[in-house]
């Protein structure tokens, strides 16, 4: 932790004209909601709902206008990719896309040290995803520029976790108070573990909906557990369903097993219908980070609940804000 601290201490010494060396992140990398104090938290939602309001009102403005950034994917992508693409643009920034890392010199078998002392040569900011747990911060240790986390295997996706807390913040106000279950891929979804700990910095109740060979792991459990967050662990859905306030559906993570016959085992453990609904609270939220792949029903997006469509839209406002911020516009 107090290295992850020191790395993100202020990195660039060179301010250029214009930016604000007294914004609270400038400079710094995004590797795991750790950093994170529910102040910065309210700081961040803060940007993010002005994101939203003037995304609504003029769609995009030149708040980092001749900034870039590299978007560095060694792992497939959608949604993060393209908000962070969205995000950067509507700033008034521009690109440069590696999604495809075949197609780079990674292919040559450069490291990846090399690869973000490259491209921080040519770009202001660097969004990283990639298969190994802890790569951001290894890239972190090499670059000057920023680092953004966009997923580390099975490790984090601290940018993930704080756009599903800003829907619960925009959808149901304050999370003081609410139930949250996490339902299906809880070993392997680094979504969940970024959010777990998150969640651990309010007064909040945790349930954990998994087969058994997908608990959430010991560690993150133990962590939660630490900040007096009141946690249960359940192979079925029904019993926590009446008091969630928050559903957060997970898809079984079929490419981190090793052996292709325990993902058959579990891939369809848990699929949610619109009957599997009727106990739940009508205020009640579902969320999904995305891709889904059977775990709930299409005929549940038509439920005023299913706000995981509207969950991707308020990740690019809480990306904008990040960008904005790291780069010391705000
Ligand atoms: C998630 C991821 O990559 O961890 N997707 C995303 O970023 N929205 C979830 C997943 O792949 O299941």
């Amino acid at each position: 932790m107090a290295e992850e601290i020191a790395q993100n201490e202020q990195k660039n010494p060179y301010l250029p004209f214009g930016d604000r060396q007294d914004a609270p992140f400038y400079g710094k990398d995004i590797l795991s909601v750790k950093q994170f104090t529910r102040q910065d938290l309210e700081y961040i939602f803060g940007v993010a709902h002005e994101m939203r309001e003037m995304v609504q009102r003029v769609g995009s403005f030149d708040l980092l206008k001749g900034k870039i950034l590299a978007n560095l994917f060694y792992e497939p992508s959608t949604r993060t990719s393209s908000s962070f693409t969205s995000a950067m643009e509507r700033l008034g920034g521009s690109l440069i896309p590696i999604n495809e890392v075949h197609y780079s010199s990674v292919a040559k078998g450069e490291s990846l040290p090399d690869t973000v002392r490259t491209l921080e040569c040519y770009a202001d900011v660097i969004v990283l995803r990639h298969p190994e747990v802890g790569a951001s911060e290894l890239a972190a240790r090499y670059a000057n520029k920023p680092i953004i986390n966009a997923g580390d295997g099975i490790g984090e996706h601290p940018t993930q976790a704080l756009l599903d807390l800003f829907t619960i913040y925009e959808e149901l106000g304050d999370p003081d108070g609410l139930v949250i279950t996490m339902l299906g891929d809880l070993k392997y979804g680094r979504t969940v573990h970024s959010l777990a700990r998150l969640l651990s910095l309010y007064d909040v109740q945790i349930n954990y909906v998994s087969p058994d060979i997908l608990k959430i792991p010991e560690g993150i459990f133990a962590e939660v557990e630490e900040k007096g967050v009141p946690q249960t662990e359940n192979s079925t859905l029904e019993p926590v369903l009446q008091d969630t306030d928050v559903l957060y559906v997970t898809r079984v993570q079929k490419e981190r097993f090793e052996d292709p016959s325990d993902y058959d085992s579990v891939k369809s453990a848990f699929i949610i219908t619109s009957d599997s609904l009727s106990i739940a609270k009508d205020k009640m939220i579902i969320l999904h980070p995305l891709p889904r792949v059977g775990e709930i029903s299409m005929e549940v997006d038509d439920d005023p609940r299913a706000a995981y469509f509207r969950q991707m839209e308020y990740g690019l406002y809480v990306r904008m804000a990040l960008l904005a911020m790291v780069l010391g516009k705000s």
